[in-house]
Order: structure tokens, then C-alpha cells, then sequence
């Protein structure tokens, strides 16, 4: 059993620190009976009074007898450069305020809160340096409260559940938020605010979700280690940010990039750090045509690779992904993930020669490792399986964690706990040592990390097409740019045009897979399908999938309701080029869509849309493409059919 020891409280103090355009108040405040905050824009409560602190175990009481100091203030207004992502250029533009406080009694310790008000956000940590009484510390609780008014609308998926991060957003009343949620977790109060409660820069630590506690308040539920602790910690030592997005409109929040702001630039040389689109052998194997395993219709073979690798070639497309290429996935591969390894190829692969066929073509290879959540299989090959792969030339691995929860040395462990978040960052700091590029599924969720670690180009970390054939429906990815999609980009496997197949039955029309490409960011972006499709079934639709990029200048978000529709226009980065990405719920829309967002000149539109009798259900297939001279004074009128979507490409003449 662990004493718990309780870190804050006394004095009376109450600052307050002003957003850079005084619409948000963050207020600070020292009681007799703990550290609060709130937060108002406008006037208007957005986080009630609420409770700051966290619990330490092993600890004698540490009293409440906690007493501001000093505290410190600083504005910041730079330029931030991400080096690949939705925006180019990111506006870091905050007053912070740093307090120092100290315990009047006992052993006098001390810890720091930080707070950085934004125009369009709240974050504070704790920073807890070291101290003689304190070197090492057991985190058994952090007492963080989120007080929002609970006749606020959340929309949530649970933590703790056997399929992590992969479930169907639901919509409930805050005071309903009695299990676990996972972050962000969007909310619309009743004075209509658009919030999404998140955290940036995740290290070290359990990641955070949300429930309400006794008092009726929403409060941090760090995700715990199997020991039932929270985490372990040498000092000094810093909380992530905890982080309020605050939005007037929904179609706004999608757009917030505070979490980048928050976390650190690269502290190394990422120039070699390239997004790439790619295809794979993958959905062949969804749809029972091939399988991982070895045998008559092993998908990963040295023949099926180099076929794949001219495909890619002939398609325009960078890289190819194979998946089933190494040792390991014969029988229950769910069950025996403990035996893969991953400098061993199955006896009709032969690495060396697909990889050297590839460099041939010009054609990057993404290795596949599927762990299977067995980490300490996993990190006792990491280095010769990563230097395996740079030896080879292979810049870029997809790595998978299928499975409830991680095994180490027999203990069960989350994804998200502390354990979990240090394996993830191990993988990513020794690929950027080797020059590799990480696609990581079943993943921690996004926190803007990839701002420090630009070689994290992508994650899964929701349910994705893969789950096409009943478990999918249209809205789906009219929730994810308001709510998964604020943690950074998304493999969502885009670009199926086999809607009607027989195993994984899609719920879109084949327009709207090309409007992924746009409405869901990803820095490795797959062309999922099998390349016939691409080059003989639809190759009038596959060229918008060839033209768009993976890197963008700007985003611009335009329309849009969370979990009905949500249209965005993105400028490329490498061109003056523009695209425009639009999905719809289950209900058909004509939309308005001003072009004022251009730059000056002309360009030429190439629409890709549903035709009027277009259905995600009926009539999948049904598509029209047009031709328009444009510019910045133009309106497209556009439609989207049920469960569809469209894609344009505004190229400049
Ligand atoms: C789940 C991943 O999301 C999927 O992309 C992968 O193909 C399978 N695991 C097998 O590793």
C-alpha cells in the first residue's frame, strides 16, 4: 500500500494573465484550500473554478501548506516553422506567467506552474525541480480538474477499452462522462463555445484522459502502470501541458495548432525527413485475396514486391509498403506476436533483392514491423532491425501495435501509460539515429511531438477504413477533423476505390476517397487499393490522388458541423497549386463554396464529384469530373451525395 501525500495548497493569491487579444482570462488563485484556475472569454465562464495538484506515493503528508513565492512573466510573439504538416508557418503568440511556490513547512518543498494564455487556447504544466527530500518520485495521482459546465456536449470515445483509441465518436452531456474518456475531447458549452481538452508534449508519463470526479468536475485520469502508479520520475521533472483549445465555432477548432506551439523545435539536422505518398501490399489482404502469412497466397513475395514496385512507378506514386515479409505471422499471429522477428524474411522473400529493385526504380520501401504489442521482443531487436532496414536503404517503417494492451516480461501494460509513451519515444528517437521515418498504428495519440521529431510522419490512433464492412459509417469521418485530427495527422488508409467488395463492403462513394487525401492529413500518405484499380478501373480519378501532395503551406478551414460535414482548402507547399476536400454524414448537401481564399490570378478547377444519383449505398461508383476557369471572386456550387464526397484541384495557369 502507498501513503499518499498531497502536493499544494495555502496562501491567498489571484493573478491573472490576458490573452495577447484580452478576450481570455486565465486566472490563477491560491486559497487556503489548494491551487485553482479559471478561464473566461468574454466575459463568459469557459473552465470554472478548478483544482490543481498531484498525489505522491510513498511520501509523509506534505501539509497544505503551499505559499506563492515569486512569479515571473514573459511574452512571446515568434514565428514557429514546422518542416512538413497542414501550415508552414504557425504564429506562437502567448503571455505566460510562471509561479514559484514553496511549502511554509516540513521539508519546504518546492514546484513550479506554468501557464501560457493564448488567443485561441489556455496551457499550464508543473514542473517540480529537484530538491534534497526529492529525487526520485512516484506520481500516484494527478488531481488536475477541467470544472466545464456539465450541460456542455462532449464528443468522446472511451479509454481503457480492449480496442485503444478505435471506436465510433459518440455524443453525450458532460455530466454523463462517468467512465474514462480519451483527449481531445471536443466539447460545445452552452454559452457556445467550441472546446477541446489535450495535452502536448507527452513524455515520460501516462497519457491523460478525462472523467468526471465527486465534485461534479471533469478531471485528469492518467492512464496507470500496471503497479497502479501513475508514473516513476527522476527531478526535475515536467508535467506535459495541459491544454484548453478554445474556438468560436467548430469550424475554427479544427485548425488550432497550440500543441505545436507547445512542444519544442528539433533539436537535430531532419532535412533528409521526406512525406511521401505510397502504396501497398495491404488491401489484398483485407480482402482475402493474399494473406501475411507465408503459404499458396502469401501476399509478400519477391515476385508480388517487384510487380508493386513498377506499378508504383507506372502510377507516379513514391513508396511502396509490404506487410508479411519477415517471420512470424503463421497461425494466430494476434497470439503469437512474441515469436516475429524482424531481421528474418519468410523463405520466398528476399529483402536485400526487393530492396535493391526498389532503389533501382527510385521507389521507397516502408517496412512493416507489427509488434503485436510484445515490447520486449520488439526492443531487443530494435537496433539490428533498424539498422537492418538502413543497410538496406529503407527509410521509412510502418510499425503496429495490434492488441489490447503491450506485454513486457509477462506484465500487461496500456499503450498509453508511461510505459507505453517511452517505448514510442525509444522507436522514434533510434529511427531519427538512422535516418527512418515512422508510420506507427495502434499508437499514443498525438501530443505535437512530431514538431521535435519531424521523422514521425504519421499515426493511426483511430479507427480507420481498415474497418470498412459494418463497423464504419459516413459520419465517422465527418467527427475525426474536430476531434482525432486535432492530435496532428492520421493514416487513415485512403484511396479505396473496391467499395463493393465482398468482405470489407465500404460505406462511401468513390469521389469521397479522394477527399480524404484532403480533409485528412498525413504526412505518409497510403493509396490504399490494389493498382489496378489505380491504373485500369479508375485511373480518370486516380490522377487527383497523383497530384495531391503530402506537404502543405496553409490550410484553410471552410464549412463545416461535427459529425455531418467538414470542408477544408489547403495550399501546397511546393507549388501555387491549391486543393479543396469535402465529405458529408449520411445526408446529401449542395454547398457554396467562395474561392476568395485564392491567391490573385487564374486558375483551372478540377472537380471531382458525385453525380446527382450518386448514394454510398446504392450507387457508389457514380461520379462526375469537370473542368473550370476560376478565381478569387468565384463560388463553386458543389454536391455532395449521402455518405459521399468531392476533391478539386485548383491548379494555377
Ligand atoms: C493493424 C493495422 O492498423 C493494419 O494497418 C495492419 O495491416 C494490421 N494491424 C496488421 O499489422
Amino acid at each position: 500500500m502507498f501513503k499518499w501525500a498531497k502536493l499544494f495548497s495555502q496562501d491567498n493569491a489571484e493573478k491573472e494573465i490576458l490573452s495577447p487579444d484580452k478576450r481570455i482570462r486565465c486566472f490563477f488563485i491560491l486559497k487556503n484550500s489548494g491551487v485553482f484556475y479559471r478561464i473566461e472569454k468574454d466575459n463568459k465562464p469557459i473552465v470554472e473554478l478548478s483544482r490543481l495538484g498531484f498525489l505522491i506515493c510513498g511520501e509523509k503528508s506534505l501539509g497544505d501548506n503551499l505559499k506563492l513565492i515569486r512569479y515571473h512573466t514573459k511574452r512571446c510573439d515568434e514565428k514557429v516553422e514546422l518542416h512538413w504538416g497542414e501550415d508552414q508557418f504557425l504564429q506562437n503568440n502567448y503571455n505566460e506567467t510562471t509561479f514559484y511556490l514553496a511549502e511554509t513547512k516540513d521539508s519546504k518543498r518546492i514546484m513550479t506552474l506554468k501557464f501560457r494564455v493564448f488567443d485561441n487556447a489556455v496551457a499550464f504544466r508543473y514542473e517540480i525541480p529537484p530538491q534534497p527530500k526529492f529525487q526520485r518520485i512516484t506520481i500516484a495521482d494527478e488531481l488536475t480538474e477541467f470544472n466545464i459546465n456539465t450541460n456542455s456536449i462532449a464528443w468522446k470515445i472511451p479509454a481503457f477499452e480492449p480496442d485503444r483509441y478505435e471506436y465510433n465518436y459518440e455524443k453525450a452531456s458532460v455530466h454523463e462522462l462517468i467512465h474514462s474518456v480519451h483527449t481531445p475531447l471536443t466539447i460545445k458549452t452552452p454559452n457556445g463555445y467550441y472546446l477541446s481538452l489535450h495535452e502536448a508534449a507527452l513524455y515520460n508519463y501516462g497519457s491523460m484522459t478525462v472523467k468526471l470526479n465527486d465534485k461534479n468536475s471533469l478531471q485528469s485520469d492518467i492512464t496507470p502502470l500496471s503497479d497502479g502508479t501513475k508514473a516513476h520520475v527522476n527531478l526535475p521533472f515536467e508535467t506535459p501541458w495541459r491544454l484548453i483549445m478554445i474556438a468560436d465555432s467548430a469550424i475554427e477548432l479544427t485548425t488550432n495548432r497550440v500543441m505545436f506551439c507547445l512542444n519544442d523545435p528539433p533539436a537535430q539536422d531532419f532535412s533528409w525527413v521526406e512525406p511521401i505518398k505510397f502504396i501497398g501490399i495491404w488491401w489484398a489482404m483485407y480482402v482475402g485475396e493474399w494473406t501475411w502469412a507465408p503459404g499458396e497466397r502469401h501476399g509478400a513475395t519477391t515476385e508480388h514486391a517487384k510487380e508493386y514496385i513498377n506499378d508504383a512507378v507506372e502510377l507516379g506514386i513514391r513508396g511502396l509498403l509490404i506487410e508479411g515479409w519477415n517471420d512470424g505471422w503463421e497461425g494466430n499471429w494476434l497470439e503469437n506476436g512474441i515469436n516475429n522477428k524482424f531481421t528474418v524474411s519468410t523463405p520466398d522473400f528476399n529483402l536485400d533483392e526487393v530492396a535493391r529493385y526498389a532503389r533501382e526504380h527510385n521507389i521507397e520501401l516502408v517496412g512493416h514491423h507489427e509488434t503485436v504489442g510484445f515490447i520486449d521482443n520488439y526492443e531487443n531487436q530494435l537496433e539490428d532491425a533498424y539498422n537492418y532496414y538502413a543497410l538496406n536503404k529503407i527509410h521509412y517503417i510502418k510499425t503496429g501495435y495490434a492488441g489490447s494492451m503491450m506485454t513486457i516480461n509477462g506484465r500487461r501494460e496500456y499503450h498509453h501509460s508511461q510505459l507505453g509513451v517511452n517505448h514510442y519515444q525509444k522507436t522514434l528517437e533510434l529511427a531519427a539515429k538512422k535516418h527512418i521515418c515512422l508510420d506507427i498504428h495502434e499508437p499514443i495519440k498525438g501530443t505535437g511531438i512530431e514538431r521535435t521529431w519531424p521523422n514521425l510522419l504519421s499515426r493511426e490512433g483511430a479507427r480507420g477504413q481498415e474497418y470498412e464492412g459494418g463497423a464504419l459509417s459516413p459520419s465517422h469521418a465527418c467527427f475525426l477533423p474536430y476531434t482525432r485530427l486535432l492530435s496532428g495527422g492520421m493514416d487513415y488508409t485512403n484511396g479505396i476505390f473496391d467499395i463493393t467488395n465482398s468482405i470489407k463492403r465500404l460505406s462511401t462513394t468513390i469521389s469521397r476517397q479522394l477527399a480524404y487525401f484532403v480533409t485528412i492529413y498525413s504526412g505518409m500518405a497510403m493509396a490504399a487499393d490494389r493498382p489496378f484499380m489505380y491504373k485500369e478501373r479508375f485511373s480518370d480519378l486516380f490522377e487527383f490522388i497523383k497530384d495531391v501532395p503530402t506537404n502543405f503551406a496553409k490550410t484553410i478551414p471552410l464549412l463545416g458541423e461535427i459529425g455531418e460535414y467538414y470542408i477544408v482548402a489547403r495550399k501546397d507547399r511546393n507549388s501555387e497549386d491549391w486543393y479543396i476536400g469535402g465529405v458529408t454524414d449520411e445526408n446529401s448537401r449542395r454547398v457554396n463554396i467562395s474561392l476568395d481564399f485564392l491567391d490573385s490570378g487564374a486558375y483551372e478547377a478540377k472537380i471531382y464529384a458525385d453525380s446527382e444519383d450518386a448514394h454510398y449505398r446504392d450507387n457508389p461508383f457514380g461520379h462526375e469530373i469537370q473542368k473550370k476557369h476560376v478565381g478569387r471572386n468565384d463560388t463553386l456550387k458543389i454536391y455532395l451525395a449521402p455518405g459521399g464526397g468531392f476533391a478539386i484541384h485548383l491548379k494555377k495557369t
